[in-house]
């Protein structure tokens, strides 16, 4: 007898609190991009997560009702194809709310306040006292999102590993108590450290809204061209001629995570790659407006296309919603039947 194998099934998402940036492209849009047209996976979920955004924004419903359109148009943009990857909205699955609820029982709140994710993040909006129950409960519910799916495979930033941590911790307590119901999932990062951790133009670990320190999928060529001209460097490099750092240095982590040998060719024939560059840069004798004129040069080659297929969906904002609303119709029918099986496990389907 051989065992029916396990699907291959990819679930990812993102919170829609503003437009994408080269943060998440470089973090999970690009790889979500790559496992789509390797077409090894048997399915892939492609989650627009407001439920999730508004957690923390619920007095302010517009901006994620406005972020819908901006997220679908950046995922169309870099090349998520609906034909190959479904692409849904999250609060039109009344199953996931359902989940959530039976798994809030699997799940001690000592557990929750450990969450480093959860706790940076309640520091960070300074909630003090004042954290929104739903918020605190939010990796509860993104282990609904990627339970109801079957998911094994969920593509994202280092920043989402305890959620996974959280998510399998709830599935082992569900098969050990129910039966064996729910799939475990991993998750997949980014191969390479500076692509796990994009830093912002301004040199802080993290690129966000509210620091304006982001290059939007969606810039137009003049705002790429300002916001790299005017990156943070090393600023002990003064002269051109003295030594520079690399580490740390946000123009040199953008290349380490968007240049190829290719570009050093097309763009930069005098240094064979960017080790060369790197160890003239250590030297002393290279200046930063060269490497940052690089940097364009590599960044306008990836973004072009992406702003000029974004422009063409943007043009025609009823077919991206038709397309939203297709992805999530379908959803609901994976998220519903996960949905039975959960309440047969439990013992709570009375009426047949
Ligand atoms: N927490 C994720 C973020 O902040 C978004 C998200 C919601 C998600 N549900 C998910 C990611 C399920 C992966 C799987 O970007």
């Amino acid at each position: 007898m051989t065992a029916t194998p396990t699907p291959r099934i990819i679930l990812t998402g993102d919170r829609p609190t503003g437009r994408l940036h080269i943060g998440h492209y470089a973090g999970s849009l690009r790889r979500r991009v790559e496992l789509q047209n390797a077409g090894t996976y048997d399915a892939i979920y492609i989650m627009i997560a407001d439920a999730q955004a508004l957690t923390d924004n619920a007095d302010r419903p517009e901006r994620i009702r406005e972020s819908i359109l901006e997220v679908a148009l950046d995922y169309l943009a870099v090349g998520l194809d609906p034909e190959l990857s479904t692409l849904l909205v999250q609060s039109a699955l009344p199953a996931l709310y359902q989940l959530t609820f039976f798994y809030m029982n699997l799940v001690t709140v000592a557990r929750l306040s450990r969450n480093p994710t959860v706790k940076s993040e309640i520091q960070m909006r300074e909630f003090g006292a004042s954290i929104p129950v739903g918020f605190f409960t939010y990796p509860i519910s993104q282990a609904a999102d990627i339970t109801a799916f079957d998911a094994t495979t969920v593509p994202v930033g280092v920043d989402q590993l305890p959620m996974l941590e959280q998510t399998r911790e709830i599935v082992h307590r569900f098969n050990s108590w129910y039966g064996d119901t729910l799939v475990e999932p991993e998750a997949l990062l980014p191969e390479d450290e500076a692509s796990r951790r994009l830093p912002g133009t301004d040199g802080q670990a993290k690129m966000s809204k509210s620091l304006g320190n982001c290059i939007y999928l969606s810039d137009s060529a003049d705002e790429l061209k300002q916001k790299v001209m005017n990156m943070f460097t090393d600023p002990n490099h003064l002269r051109v001629s003295d030594p520079g750092k690399v580490e740390g240095n946000p123009v040199f982590t953008y290349l380490d995570a968007f240049s190829s040998d290719a570009d050093f060719a097309d763009f930069l024939p005098e240094y064979e790659n960017l080790e060369a560059l790197k160890a003239h840069y250590e030297r002393g004798g290279l200046g930063d407006v060269k490497v940052k004129r690089f940097l364009l040069a590599v960044l306008d080659r990836l973004l072009r296309p992406i702003r000029e297929r974004r422009q063409a969906y943007a043009a025609d904002p009823g077919e991206v919603m038709a397309i939203l609303r297709r992805g999530t119709e379908k959803a609901r029918g994976v998220t519903d039947a996960t949905l039975e099986r959960v309440r047969a496990a439990m013992q709570i389907e009375y009426f047949g």
